[in-house]
């Protein structure tokens, strides 16, 4: 997600991550949340692949915001309260809040803790006219905003990166529809997201010539290691990466490259040969189907920029009547 995914499990309890990978592995196919990617050396791999070639899409998304961010920040008007679910890096907040007018406060909201004040502290320094507001929240669960509704100007949810690609449709509407209860009735969303495209072009953004990205997918396997106190082999593992078309996602798995059992406090996990556990989805729309999510989800498209190759796009959405 972004900056938005830096460390972001960081407070993510050893057993609360036990607990999910055991009954992931108790599914059929098996799966791995794509929340645990991103502990330490998961958030660095992350940076590290959005400045690969085949990454197309920070860089673009950032191209989009350096062409337009003077309209956008027209739409969305003077006195805004930002909203950021996720703090992390923050290049395209510091974008964005360089360029609202006398913008009133931003409230980042993250699970973890550490993350959420060191990107606190940083904003502050560079926007001391800004109050900064930081709650330690996982949002993707029901959060409040208290007072929110007294503000003068909008409320603007900061939604960049394509992050919510990694969420399912249903779970995008149902997060949208959170959002559009948090922001009161002058809200408003700036969303990025990435673009349905030819299938070879997604294909390569997932399987860089590098292998960062399947250093990110293998991570997973560490992880489990050191949770359980076990050595499950990185090579009994292998990355794979493909565009499902009929679902429009890109889907990472981890594949069994062989048969092999382990056993994770005393569950015995058996993998077969060739078997995939699934770790991610990332889902590409196009700008109609996803013109029709956020209409679900409780808001009407106001403006959207997309780049010269019409690879992503940041939608300006406001609550629907
Ligand atoms: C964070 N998220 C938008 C990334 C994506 O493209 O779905 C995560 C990622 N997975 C592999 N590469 C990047």
């Amino acid at each position: 997600m972004q900056s938005t995914l830096s460390s972001k499990d960081k407070t993510v309890t050893n057993d609360s991550f036990k607990t999910e990978i055991i009954a992931g592995f108790f599914t059929s196919p098996k799966r791995i949340t794509s929340k645990f990617f991103y502990d330490e050396l998961g958030s660095s791999l992350f940076e590290k692949i959005t400045t690969l070639p085949e990454y197309y899409l920070t860089r673009t998304e950032i191209s989009i915001f350096e062409r337009f961010l003077p309209e956008m920040a027209a739409a969305i008007g003077p006195k805004a309260t930002v909203v950021e679910f996720g703090s992390g890096s923050g290049t395209k907040t510091r974008m964005l809040l360089g360029h609202l007018l006398h913008p009133r406060s931003y409230i980042p909201i993250d699970i973890s803790r550490e993350t959420l004040h060191r990107s606190a502290m940083e904003l502050s320094i560079q926007f001391p006219q800004i109050e900064i507001c930081p709650i330690h929240a996982d949002y993707t669960e029901e959060i409040r905003l208290p007072g929110l509704r007294a503000a003068d100007g909008r409320t603007l949810i900061f939604f960049p990166g394509s992050t919510i690609g990694n969420f399912t449709p249903p779970e995008a509407e149902s997060f949208l529809r959170r959002a559009a209860s948090l922001v009161g009735p002058r809200g408003a969303l700036l969303i990025g997201f990435d673009r349905r495209k030819d299938p070879r072009i997604l294909e390569a953004a997932y399987n860089d010539s590098e292998g960062v990205t399947a250093a990110f997918n293998l991570n997973l396997i560490r992880r489990i290691d050191d949770a359980f106190g076990i050595h499950i082999p990185a090579e009994n593992f292998k990355h794979y990466a493909f565009f499902n078309e009929a679902k429009s996602r890109i889907e990472m798995h981890l594949v069994s490259l062989e048969d092999q059992r382990f056993s994770l406090d005393g569950n015995e996990i058996f993998f077969s040969k060739d078997e995939h556990v699934v770790t991610e989805y990332s889902y590409k729309y196009t700008s109609e189907s996803f013109q029709m999510l956020l209409k679900a989800g409780g808001f009407e498209v106001e403006r959207r920029w997309t780049d010269p190759k019409d690879y992503f796009e940041v939608c300006y959405a406001t609550l629907a009547d």
